[in-house]
């Protein structure tokens, strides 16, 4: 059987943290297992880069939503490939494949008479002439009057309701209060598919009992028609022949996976709907509980109606919590991957660890540090790596780095191989906690080994060279047995464990092989220990870090104290002056500051201002300014600056970050008084 898998497509609009990379990880190990058992399994994965908050953070930050995207491409590409995620493929939704697809699905549906459109009242935000989604409503709470609550539920009394329903409401957006308007929406008939999905949920493999008990209720509840559609302003794809409306981001989003897909095809030459539409192909996607009811529902439904085949399987994880809480900026439990690989921790330690706390259920999963430390520094280290350590020593300086031509007694060997059969179901199953379970098992039985054979006596007595040999060369086929087992949660490490034993990189059914007669290279160090330092360190770069994800645009502005009050002639000690921007250009190695050239009339000075999150050097060319022309110059790093141009922001830096510009005729030179 040939597979296809597919994580959920991240939100273009953050950093990848601990939580999603969870996912990934997940997805990752079976991957990586499949491919091991020599299975042809494709990984694929994109950005998700449509709607509203995305089209919001790019206004924000001043510069287009295809550049932000592009910026956050890079960003998740990175870490993914930080943490090892072995993707063949990852794409973007912003992509002519995933127009083309979501297209063709679109005008499937409607040929088969599954949309239809409806006139429909929202909330809409006169000042900013957009709709406002739900999450972009904030007013009081219509049950229990709590003050500033989102248009859907209450964080407070937990209620939830219809935007409508608040008390004084006002825009996220813009602060005013928005009105009702009407529209036409377009709907994907969903009401019609529930005796379809019965079906599709009910047949075998396709998701774990709680989640088909979970979709089922909704079933049960009687489906409601699902609105696609989003009037402008909008980033995403514009529904044919509707002009000014949009694809809601929910329905391109998965056909992303296809997309990714396809064009990974094009890429390599394969041919996309030969494989995808194979009788001998399966299709699982990894998703998070909290999107399960988009997989299970809607995009079952909306395929199957286009006349598309479905997905094979939905693996549903639960969420990650941090020290038993929920992640947390404040307390820098909000973990970004970029944070955690700057701190250099070893990523295969998330994902050894993560693995020892996946299951095949839908629970949430704990990250706590001190049993994060203690589990890596024991298990992985200590034990496992142990083996090796507690053996190479003895074959380098006595048999030449040589392991015997055989193995006399081999059975501690086949106990540990005896295993394999019911670590492929673990690995299969995504049961990965048992599976290490399983192997740290059989790793202690080895450290007995050890204890018991006391290589060290051995190494001292006369005679005992071969007894030596027999039991340095049990312990690396142990050692090797293992590298096979834990490979698809720790790839790196065992990387380096196949350049040590001199190997070709390992596969299951090498399982079936031994290592003798054969020379290995010199030991190396694996792997260092985990410190309580380093934790501290990322828990720090997270309280500091300002580039964390931003899900909520706050909606009252934070107001600094005005300062003490002073004299004019204290004023009057400052000189302004406007300035013209005569060149603006990036500063290689700074992340925020743009160098700027600015005519004073009399001069030029060079100045470096830390404007770089809101502008971009090319707009400002041209523009006058308002310049500190009397500042004592200040060496950086980068060079001289002679001045300060002046910019309005919040303390927090929230709302953005804007330069002074006079009224048009300002020349420079002028004073500012
Ligand atoms: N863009 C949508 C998915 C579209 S799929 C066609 C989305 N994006 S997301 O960035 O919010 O989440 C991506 C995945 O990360 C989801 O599967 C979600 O469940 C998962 N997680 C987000 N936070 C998580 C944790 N704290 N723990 C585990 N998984 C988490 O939803
Ligand atoms: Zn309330």
């Amino acid at each position: 059987m040939r597979k296809i898998v597919t994580c959920a497509l991240p939100y273009a609009n953050g950093h990848i943290h601990l939580g999603h990379m969870t996912e990934h990880v997940q997805a990752d190990i079976w991957v990586r297992f499949q491919r091991m058992l020599g299975n042809e399994c494709y990984f694929i994965c994109a950005d998700d880069t449509h709607g509203t908050p995305i089209m919001l953070k790019a206004e924000q930050q001043g510069i287009t939503p295809e550049e932000l995207i592009a910026n956050f491409y890079a960003s998740h590409t990175a870490d993914f490939a930080g943490f090892g995620i072995s993707y063949d493929h990852f794409y973007s939704t912003n992509s002519p494949e995933n127009k083309e697809c979501a297209y063709d699905i679109y005008n499937k549906l409607r040929a088969n008479n599954k949309i239809a459109t409806r006139t429909i009242s929202q909330l809409f935000d006169e000042e900013k002439q957009m709709f406002l989604p739900d999450r972009f409503v904030k007013g009081t709470c219509p049950k229990c009057k709590a003050e500033d609550q989102y248009g859907d539920s209450c964080e407070k009394c937990g209620a939830t309701y219809s935007p409508t329903d608040l008390i004084n409401p006002f825009s996220v957006v813009s602060g005013s209060k928005p009105v009702m308007r009407e529209s036409e929406h377009y709907f994907y008939k969903l009401s019609e598919a529930g005796e379809f999905l019965a079906s599709w949920l009910s047949s075998k493999g396709r998701l774990q009992v709680e989640a088909k008990n979970k979709m089922q209720e909704w079933l049960d509840g009687g489906l409601q028609d699902w609105d696609i559609s989003r009037d402008k302003p909008y980033f995403g794809f514009e529904i044919p022949d509707a002009p000014g409306k949009y694809f809601y981001v929910w329905l391109d989003a998965p056909v992303g996976y296809l997309s990714s897909f396809m064009h990974f095809c094009k890429e390599k030459g394969l041919d996309f709907n030969g494989l995808w539409n194979a009788e001998d192909t399966e299709i699982y996607h990894f998703i998070g509980k909290d999107i399960l009811y988009f997989h299970a529902l809607f995009w079952p439904a909306v395929l199957h109606d286009a006349g598309y085949r479905t997905p094979n399987s939905l693996c549903v994880h639960g969420f990650l919590t941090v020290n038993g809480e929920k992640m947390s900026k404040s307390r820098g439990t909000f973990i970004t991957a970029r944070s955690y690989l700057d701190s250099g921790l070893n990523p295969e330690f998330f994902r050894y660890y993560i693995a020892s706390k996946l299951t095949a259920k839908i629970e949430d999963i704990d990250l706590s540090f001190n049993d994060f430390i203690a589990r890596i520094n024991s298990e992985l280290v200590g034990k496992y790596v142990n083996i090796a350590s507690r053996s190479a020593g003895f074959l380098s300086k006595k048999f030449n780095n040589k392991l015997a031509s055989s193995i006399i007694d081999k059975s501690l060997l086949n106990d540990i191989l005896s295993i394999n059969t019911e670590l492929n179901d673990l690995y299969s199953s995504r049961e990965f906690a048992k599976a290490i379970k399983l192997v740290m098992a059989k790793i202690d039985d080895v450290n007995q080994y050890v204890d018991n054979m006391k290589p060290w006596l051995l190494a001292k007595e006369e005679g005992r060279e071969n007894d030596l040999h027999q039991v340095c060369t049990t312990l690396l086929n142990a050692f090797r047995v293992f590298a096979i087992y834990l490979k698809p949660i720790v790839p790196n490490l065992v990387s380096e464990i196949e350049e040590f034993l001199n190997i070709k990189p390992l596969t299951w059914s090498d399982l079936d092989l031994l290592l003798v007669d054969h020379t290995i290279n010199n030991y190396k160090h694996l792997i260092t220990r985990v410190e309580q330092d380093m934790i501290d360190k990322v828990i720090e770069l997270n309280k500091q870090d300002t580039t964390v994800v931003e899900t909520k645009v706050e909606s009252k502005y934070n107001y600094e104290a005005i300062a003490e009050t002073i004299a004019i002639d204290d004023f009057s000690k400052i000189d302004l002056r406007i300035a013209k921007i005569v060149a603006a250009n990036h500063v290689e190695g700074a992340d925020k500051l743009i160098q700027l050239t600015l005519d004073i009339g009399s001069e030029t000075r060079n100045v470096f201002a830390g404007i770089k999150s809101a502008y971009d050097p090319a707009t400002l060319v041209g523009k006058h300014t308002v310049m500190v022309a009397n500042l004592a110059p200040r060496k950086m790093k980068f060079g001289m600056s002679e001045g300060m141009v002046l910019a309005a922001s919040f303390e927090d830096k929230g709302h953005g970050l804007y330069i002074l510009e006079p009224h048009d005729g300002a020349l420079p030179g002028m004073r500012v008084k």
